[in-house]
């Protein structure tokens, strides 16, 4: 058996933090896990990553960036996410196929029966056995975002600038994106939008304050992940 667990939420709700310890956990207990992010996780999808998120491309059209999101998520489900699953391992997925539902869908207005078909189309089906939801007020997440972002600037100041070199700016970083600049509308669109999804399929989904101590929130999970791991095999 395998494990397919994924994180979603606001911005700045902890998803990567979280994601993080918790594949160390695992991994440090012994079972086979790794841990991907979308966009990205594979050569090709981080090459999409680099165009989706840009916030240089203000143009950018909603099916574009669907289509960009779609795509991204096809070369991670078939280049790392199902061969992984087929040999029986953990896949934590920081972020996955309902943030195209929440973002492209309730934030941008995009249909979503069509956005079910293109991400049908894009991972031949594959669905998560299990979603963490981590739960936090809009702003409160955005706050934490440009907190992220102004200590990542100061950090890669140079104490001796060299002239020739560009200042990071907001869309270099990793840390504040295209879709993070959007209007705070829209964030609540996207956490309203995941609100009805969970609402609609209880079985999957698990939500979480995420308004807490790190470390609580952490063995929070741990304790949600126990039942799952009963069917995987550990390295040991
Ligand atoms: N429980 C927490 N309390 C306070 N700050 C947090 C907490 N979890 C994460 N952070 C900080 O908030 C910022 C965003 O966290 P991150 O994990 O990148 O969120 P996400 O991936 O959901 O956007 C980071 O600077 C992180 O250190
Ligand atoms: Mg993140």
């Amino acid at each position: 058996m395998s494990l397919f667990i994924t994180f979603e939420g606001p911005e700045g709700s902890g998803k990567s933090t979280q994601a993080r310890y918790l594949k160390d956990y695992l991994q440090q207990a012994g079972y086979p896990v790794i841990l991907t992010r979308e966009p990205g996780g594979t050569p090709i999808s981080d090459a999409v990553r680099r165009l989706v998120l840009d916030g240089q491309w203000t143009a950018m059209e909603p099916t574009t960036e669907t289509l960009l999101f779609a795509a991204a998520r096809a070369q991670l489900v078939g280049e790392v996410i199902l061969p992984y699953l087929k040999l029986g391992g953990i896949v934590l997925c920081d972020r996955y196929a309902d943030s195209t539902f929440a973002h492209q869908g309730y934030g941008l207005g995009r249909n979503l029966t069509e956005l079910r078909e293109i991400t049908r189309f894009a991972t031949g089906g594959l669905q998560p056995d299990v979603t963490f939801f981590l739960d936090l007020p809009v702003e409160q997440g955005l706050q934490r975002k440009r907190k992220q972002r102004d200590d990542f600037r100061e950090s890669s100041q140079l104490a001796l600038p060299l002239p020739h070199l560009p200042q990071p700016t907001p869309s270099q970083s990793e840390h504040w994106n295209r879709l993070d600049a959007r209007e705070i509308a829209y964030h609540e669109r996207v956490r309203n939008g995941y609100l009805e999804m969970i609402a609609a399929d209880q079985q999957r989904w698990q939500v979480f304050d995420a308004d807490i101590e790190r470390e609580t929130l952490t063995a929070q999970l741990l304790a949600a992940v126990q039942p799952y791991l009963s069917t995987i095999k550990t390295l040991s």
